[in-house]
């Protein structure tokens, strides 16, 4: 089957929007060569030009591939987000049409977390009062509602990547740690799990959202959690703009219920840098407000860079896809050197399996290995058999009724 297995000089990688430079020097270190860069976003008619003849499709986060025709790109082979989110991707088509999608989910953790405790040290100094004051001319040399962290408690909700990056940060500075998980999560040093939220409130001095986007993080801090926090304490979301009800935010301040927030997202934000920010929050001084930039670093740019290259050459070369998005995830061995891998994607349904087997049997072909997964209407079955050369059984393996789509490796 070698002459059926695609080279990796001809597979045809395509970098959208100014990926980071690491993506492609990953793919030409690992012996890719046919790489095309674009710094530009392509339009709704590029992009499905540029889909005609690429295998594996590198994007950011401005690049629609929701109004693609994914049916005639019957060569993209693999779609990376170099980003955090796929929200851009129709990720139900690329799997109807066999196209795992990789991203990044956790690759700025540490940016995140570093944001939030450089807010915390600002916010119990009272600096993004004095700051703006400055800004006008005003000088506001005061010990008054200044604190240091040492010794302060910081309540957490979300111990996940960034919520715990961010207890270790918290209490390298002398802070003590208390968090809510809906999961049962290990503390981590001398941090303290709290059964319930309500519970957690009343006994902070600051408060850090990192949960994500739910049904149940929707609204979750409104006016009712907010009285629960101390007089004098302080707010951080970091995490998504629906979990603060923003309009009881604003009373919690002007009731000085609150000290101060830091918010780095919106329930409606821009669409782009040029497009003018609105909130109710701009009249405060004591409130930190950043254009959702938790995650947007230079080292969470590189770190995204690799991990994403890595997973698609991965796929690519052995055809693993641990951590797709929208795919069965199979971890894979390195192939035998005397072995050809056949990875068969179908549509999960009763009997394919043994029709993939007849196949093969028919030939006299022996199966060294079998991996499967399933995820939902698609299927993934990956064999290492043992024959040099065979289009028949190509041929037999696409005529299987459900086959999407069939590719080989040697
Ligand atoms: P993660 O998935 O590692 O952790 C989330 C944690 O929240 C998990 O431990 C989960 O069990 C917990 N959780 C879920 N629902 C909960 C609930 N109702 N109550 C209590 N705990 C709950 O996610 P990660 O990477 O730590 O991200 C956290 C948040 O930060 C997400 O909303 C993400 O979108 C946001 N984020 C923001 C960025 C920015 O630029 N500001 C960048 C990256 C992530």
């Amino acid at each position: 089957m070698t002459k059926l297995s695609l080279s990796k000089e001809k597979i045809k990688v395509v970098l959208l929007e100014g990926v980071h430079p690491d993506a492609e020097t990953l793919f030409r270190q690992d012996g890719y060569n046919n790489i095309h860069i674009y710094h530009s976003t392509p339009d709704d008619h590029e992009l499905q030009e540029i889909l005609s003849d690429t295998h594996i499709l590198g994007i950011r986060s401005r690049t629609q591939l929701k109004g693609c025709n994914l049916a005639v790109c019957e060569k993209l082979m693999a779609v990376g987000t170099f980003c955090i989110g796929t929200n851009q991707v129709d990720l139900e088509g690329c799997k109807s049409q066999g196209i795992p999608v990789f991203n990044a989910p956790f690759s700025n953790t540490r940016s995140v977390a570093e944001l939030v405790m450089a807010e915390i040290i600002l916010l119990l100094r009272g600096i993004p009062e004095k700051n703006a004051k400055a800004h006008r001319g005003q000088w506001f040399k005061s010990a008054l509602n200044s604190n240091e962290t040492r010794g302060k408690t910081l309540g957490i909700v979300g111990f996940g990547h960034i919520g715990s990056q961010l207890c270790i940060l918290a209490e390298a500075m002398g802070m003590k740690v208390k968090y809510f998980d809906i999961v049962n999560k290990l503390p981590l040093g001398n941090s303290e799990a709290v059964a319930s939220l309500n519970e957690l409130l009343p006994q902070i001095d600051v408060l850090s959202l990192h949960v994500p986007d739910t049904e149940l993080t929707q609204n979750m801090i409104g006016a009712k959690e907010m009285a629960l926090l101390p007089k004098g304490s302080f707010l951080v979301n970091a995490a998504r703009g629906h979990i603060v009800v923003i309009e009881d935010l604003v009373d919690a301040l002007i009731k000085e219920h609150l000290h101060g927030a830091a918010l780095d997202v919106f329930p409606i934000e821009p669409a782009s840098n040029e497009d003018p920010f609105e909130s109710p929050l701009l009249e405060f001084d004591n409130v930190i407000l950043t254009p959702h930039i938790g995650g947007s670093t230079q080292e969470a740019q590189v770190n995204i860079a690799n991990e994403v290259a890595d997973k698609l050459i991965k796929y690519s070369n052995n055809g693993s896809t641990s951590s797709a998005v929208n795919f069965p995830e199979v971890s894979l061995p390195t192939l035998h050197s005397d072995l050809t891998r056949v990875m068969h994607i179908h549509q999960n349904k009763p009997g394919i399996l043994e029709r993939i087997n007849h196949a093969f049997s028919s030939q006299s072909i022996n199966i060294a290995a079998m991996y499967l997964q399933t995820s939902g209407d698609v299927g993934y079955v990956i064999m290492d058999v043992n024959c040099e050369s065979s289009e028949t059984i190509v041929q037999k393996l696409n005529g299987i009724e459900g086959t999407i789509r069939v590719r080989i490796l040697h």
